[in-house]
């Protein structure tokens, strides 16, 4: 029996026919041409099409002057647009994957620009965005009009492309959102008022879009089913609104997801980090499949094929929506299919490299899977190297697990050392940071690929360099990561720890303590957090504008979040000059200002890290090919440990 039989049921949306239950719902990915689908994109959504995804949902496209910013949204505004999608609507089918478009319009939450002048953002009425710091422009009624043709146009478009359908954003707090929902709209015109008037711009796209696609056309909404924010569109405005076009008979699906742009709260539920719990979209999902007759999806942390197939199964979707777990595996549904589920690449939440990346307007990757975003780059990575060569690597962080797993499964003869009797590096230390255990899968995701390969692994080995020379491997890959960084600070009579100690639960503090946090990153957030659970009173002082101030934006804020919860201070522009026994000593890094913090019983450093480059220093003269990889090189993040594990093992016997 399979082994997920709900998941790998076709279904039947308006009048075509998916192969199984799992969908890759739409996202910006920064692999656009100038505005239009190239061959980047093409590659990226054809690795997840031959991995087993039955319908893929293209990124929010542009379809209006007022927001058309080829740069960074896929614009379908004019026919120059077709032969693009065209080309990857034939990709996708070749593996017989079914392909919608996306159409989408910011509406008040529009910063985007493509010469750094800020542009008019439109919404149905004057209400500011909280998160954006927006006061749109009413959107004058001729407007109106405008915008309803466009959305048509642009769906006959798709149509002429060949894509299979198209799902109108009308979630997430953006301009049809805004539309539907009293708060946002105070419109006294025939858009605004009762719910009907609110619903009437909606009605008129998808009528505009039906008029001009063929019959077969499927067309159908994404919609949040609770915005989780102040003033945001609530679960039974949202059902009473789907039940409504439901009856209208004019749409084929709805598709669920949560939160609004608009506000912090709401935000991160369009991107939910680690935090959030997997699945907690699904209720609501099962809420507005109460009142529909046609096919409800949904996504928002659902990882695991074992919840996508709880929630088919229990009949609360009947189509589950995986996105960062098919950009961290774009093989997830062909593992599914096959009751792989120990060889799924699971996504572990961190929003590092697909949404950091995104909002920063580089190509979406994966931390754990740096080929992700570079298909074209790395197309055979499995092939077998030309020279099969003995390798050797020393490190059993990400960035040696990484290389060493790659290498051997280009066939090279590999045997990874690590010094600790466990695999990890510092991501043992990450994953026991509060709420950061999940981080943890980044280790287990790689023991598992080591696995799969066949490279050997010799645990509780501290390597040196005459033991590299004596046993003579052909390559040498150093992955020897990073200690603590310690300055040389004034601190006699003071109580100092550091850090890592914390984390490991090796360090006493006393009740009243300073996080000095050099790098603003995880650690700082964690320590403190840390403590203030254990009952200390804390300081987090920054040498950064914020706390946090260089991790993804999402992961940041709800942490600043947790942290203020806990009564946790918060202290930025703070430079550490030096301690004693009762106060912190700091400066302010924009005035030069002193900053005193007084009454401190422990002064806790979380000021960065240093390479440990200790083995790659006594290597010099050795015959073989030696490379020195990740956090010994410099002291970054695991993405880029990962990637230079990955770029390392294919230099090997290329
Ligand atoms: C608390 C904490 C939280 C973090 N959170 C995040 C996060 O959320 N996201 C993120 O991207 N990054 C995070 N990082 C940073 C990230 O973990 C590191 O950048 C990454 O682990 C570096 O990988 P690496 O393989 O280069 O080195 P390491 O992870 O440092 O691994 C090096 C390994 O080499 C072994 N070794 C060293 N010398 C020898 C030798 N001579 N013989 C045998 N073995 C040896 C060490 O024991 C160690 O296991 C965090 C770091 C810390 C400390
Ligand atoms: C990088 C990225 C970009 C996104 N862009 C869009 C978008 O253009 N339109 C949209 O409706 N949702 C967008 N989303 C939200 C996703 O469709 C999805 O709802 C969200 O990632 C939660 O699903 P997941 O937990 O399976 O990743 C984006 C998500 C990511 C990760
Ligand atoms: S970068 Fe992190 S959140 Fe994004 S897909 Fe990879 S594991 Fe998931």
């Amino acid at each position: 029996m399979a082994t997920y039989p709900h998941l790998f049921r076709p279904l039947g949306i308006g009048r075509i026919e998916v192969k199984n239950r799992l969908f890759f719902p739409s996202h910006g990915t920064s692999l656009i041409e100038q505005g239009h689908a190239g061959p980047n994109l093409i590659a990226y959504h054809e690795a997840r099409a031959a991995g087993g995804s039955g319908l893929i949902i293209l990124e929010g496209s542009a379809m209006h002057s007022s927001f058309d910013y080829r740069s960074r949204y896929l614009s379908v505004a004019d026919d120059d647009c077709i032969p693009g999608l065209r080309d990857l609507a034939v990709a996708v089918h070749r593996h017989g994957c079914k392909v919608f478009g996306q159409l989408f319009h910011a509406g008040r939450g529009l910063r985007a620009s493509e010469d750094g002048s800020r542009p008019v953002a439109y919404a149905p009425s004057e209400v500011p965005d909280e998160r954006y710091g927006i006061v749109p422009a009413p959107l004058p009624k001729r407007m109106v009009r405008d915008f309803v043709d466009s959305y048509g146009d642009a769906a006959r478009r798709m149509n002429e492309a060949g894509l299979d359908g198209c799902e109108v954003l009308a979630s997430m707090g953006y301009l049809i959102a805004l539309f539907l929902n009293p708060a946002a709209n105070l419109r006294t015109d025939r858009y605004g008022g009762s719910p009907g008037n609110r619903m009437r711009f909606l009605r008129e796209i998808i009528r505009a879009m039906r008029a001009k696609t063929d019959p077969g056309f499927v067309i159908g909404i994404r919609i949040s089913g609770d915005e989780m924010a102040p003033g945001g569109l609530e679960p039974d405005a949202v059902r009473a609104i789907c039940r409504a076009l439901d009856a209208d008979g004019s749409i084929d699906f709805v598709n669920v997801i949560a939160g609004s742009v608009g506000t912090m709260e709401g935000w991160k539920h369009v991107f939910p980090p680690m935090a959030v719990p997997p699945g907690y979209v699904a209720p609501l999902a099962a809420g507005i499949k109460a009142v529909m007759t046609k096919p409800v999806l949904v996504a928002g942390r659902i990882t695991q094929p074992q919840l996508a197939e709880l929630i088919v199964a229990g009949g609360q979707a009947d189509m589950v929506g995986v996105v960062r777990a098919q950009i961290a595996d774009p093989e997830f549904v062909n593992k599914a299919r096959s009751g792989r589920i120990d060889d799924i690449r699971a996504c572990i939440g961190c929003n590092q490299a697909c949404v950091g990346h995104r909002l920063a307007m580089y190509p979406v990757s994966c931390i754990q899977h740096p080929e992700t975003g570079r298909e074209r780059r790395f197309p055979h990575r499995k092939a077998r190297a030309a020279t099969a060569r003995r390798v050797m690597v020393v490190g059993g962080g990400p960035a040696g697990m990484k290389a060493a797993a790659i290498a051997a499964e280009r066939g090279h003869d590999v045997t990874l050392y690590e010094r600790a009797g466990q695999l990890g590096g510092q991501v043992l230390l990450a994953q026991a940071l509060p709420g950061r255990a999940e981080f943890g899968g980044l280790a287990t995701n790689l023991a598992r690929e080591l696995d799969l390969a066949g490279a050997k692994v010799v645990r509780g080995r501290d390597v040196t360099a005459e033991a590299i020379r004596a046993d003579g491997p052909d390559v040498v890959i150093l992955a020897t990561g990073a200690l603590p960084r310690l300055p040389a600070i004034a601190a006699e009579g003071a109580h100092v720890v550091e850090a890592w100690s914390v984390i490991r639960g090796e360090a006493n503090t006393g009740g009243s303590v300073v996080v000095a946090d050099w790098r603003g990153d995880w650690i700082g957030l964690g320590v403190a957090e840390k403590l203030a659970r254990a009952g200390c009173r804390v300081t987090l002082a920054v040498n950064a504008v914020a706390a946090g101030m260089y991790i993804q934006e999402i992961v940041r804020d709800t942490w600043v979040g947790e942290l203020h919860k806990l009564g946790v201070a918060m202290v930025p522009y703070a430079r550490l000059v030096g301690a004693d026994r009762t106060t912190a000593y700091f400066q302010h890094t924009a005035s030069g200002e002193p900053i005193l913090i007084e009454g401190v019983d422990t002064l806790v450093l979380a000021q960065g890290h240093r390479r440990e480059s200790t083995l790659a220093d006594a290597m010099n003269g050795y015959p073989g090919k030696v490379m020195a990889i990740g956090d010994c090189v410099s002291p970054r993040t695991a993405e880029e440990a990962v990637f230079d594990g990955l770029k390392a093992a294919m230099e090997i016997g290329a």
